[in-house]
């Protein structure tokens, strides 16, 4: 038994938790307030294939840092996990790895779409949390972007009750501008290339599927305020149509491009400070079910190639929970959304199991990102520098994890 003493809730009221653990433990919590350990569903983890930019050992400490006891992973491996087989492999590989790592980090698979492995999907439909669709190519060689094969994985996933995640990102308006933008080494091109109307355009393909056919749809880092009026009016007809937003959209914009260069380049794109507003006002409103980090390591020598050779993706997850916290502060968010957002919601959308993990937070603590507190293994974060305020202190999962970026590391 875990016993923690002298915790907060978010409403201010003082508690006593016992959680059961093989482990007997206690800890005063004077001054920190208790939220459920956070899930985060939308990571890119790397195994197989690219050890190098992360695995399931960092993956896995840098999940705990960042309060997170559940993680959802992608899969745009190398090779990308499209049949059972290889899903099978990626799991035995996660099980090696959180073994080594000493963490029972909690997580889940999707299933990448293919059009020629339809045929798998039944056999893995209970070992996955859903099947992801790239709608537009991105990182990796998964894309499904022709209307019948689009039209197939919906029909088939609603019959077979399995949840469909979109990357939603048209790939015939990202190809008519790239042709447009060619040979520019100007990263501030991405977000015209990757226009607004190219997430706009697959994000309605997608809804309109959903009301052919009753796919349970899941529309991953909506970005822009013309998806918010879809996924607002697709949720008022009763469609079940769930959003994820992600930090690096809450929190930087095309302004960034500035600083960040090729670090703030990632799919879909970084967009106006009106669609950032506009992403706020969605949560407030509950238009948005989950926020999902992206994490999507690359080494800082691959990121710091020129515009074009550069690949798309930011890590997040040990700095998503301080940028939210700190939004809290500025009142652009409240404590009830945050936890909706990062445990109630995802919970209730993949229906995964109720899990005693608690994440204790120092609210009132500010703190710099620095590039050597992280644990992810690409060792960078667009959000370096920033002073944060609201950071995990410990983890309480199998045992009590220390992971205050001033304290003992986890
Ligand atoms: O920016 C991105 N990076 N978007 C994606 O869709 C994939 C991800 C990655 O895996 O690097
Ligand atoms: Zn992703």
């Amino acid at each position: 038994m875990i016993t923690i003493s002298q915790a907060r809730t978010i409403e201010g009221e003082l508690t006593t938790l016992e959680i059961p653990s093989q482990v007997t433990e206690t800890l005063d919590a004077t001054g920190l307030t208790v939220f459920p350990g956070l899930i985060d569903p939308h990571v890119h983890f790397r195994i197989p294939g690219q050890a190098y930019k992360e695995d399931w050992i960092t993956g896995a400490q840098a999940s705990l840092r960042g309060g997170y006891t559940t993680v959802l992973d992608m899969p745009n491996n190398v090779p990308a996990c499209i049949t059972p087989a290889r899903l099978a492999d990626k799991i035995s590989q996660i099980e090696s790895q959180l073994k080594t790592a000493g963490i029972p980090l909690h997580y889940g698979l999707y299933f990448g779409a293919d059009r020629h492995h339809f045929q798998h999907l039944h056999e893995v439909r209970d070992q996955v949390v859903g099947v992801k669709v790239f709608m537009g190519s991105s990182t990796g060689d998964l894309l499904m972007d022709d209307e019948s094969s689009l039209h197939a994985i919906f029909a088939l996933c609603a019959k077979l009750n399995l949840l469909v995640a979109v990357h939603a990102e048209d790939e015939c308006e990202i190809q008519a501008q790239r042709a447009h933008f060619a040979g520019t080494t100007d990263v501030s091109c991405h977000s015209k290339i990757r226009s607004p109307k190219a997430a706009e355009k697959a994000v309605k393909f997608a809804i309109d599927l959903v009301r052919l056919y009753g796919t349970r749809l899941y529309i991953l880092h909506v970005s822009t305020q013309g998806e918010l009026a879809q996924i607002q009016k697709a949720k008022q007809e009763g469609l079940p149509v769930f959003a994820e937003v992600c930090p690096h959209h809450l929190f930087l914009s095309e302004a960034d491009y500035a600083t960040l260069g090729t670090r703030g380049q990632m799919n879909p794109p970084l967009r106006t400070l009106e669609d950032q507003a506009a992403l706020f006002q969605a949560i407030a409103a509950g238009v948005i079910d989950t926020i999902g980090s992206d994490h999507a390591p690359h080494t800082m020598a691959e990121k710091d190639l020129p515009y074009g050779q550069a690949p798309s993706g930011v890590p997040g997850i040990e700095t998503t929970l301080p940028l939210l916290l700190t939004a809290y502060h500025q009142g652009k968010i409240t404590l009830a959304n945050i936890i909706r957002l990062t445990h109630s919601g995802p919970r209730a959308l993949f229906q995964l199991p109720h899990y005693p993990d608690v994440v204790l937070v120092d609210l009132p603590a500010e703190r710099t990102v620095h590039a050597e507190h992280l644990k992810t293994k690409c060792g960078w974060s667009p959000f370096t520098g920033k002073v944060l305020k609201g950071w995990p202190e410990y983890v309480i999962l199998d045992k009590i994890y220390p992971v205050g970026h001033g304290r003992q590391s986890a």
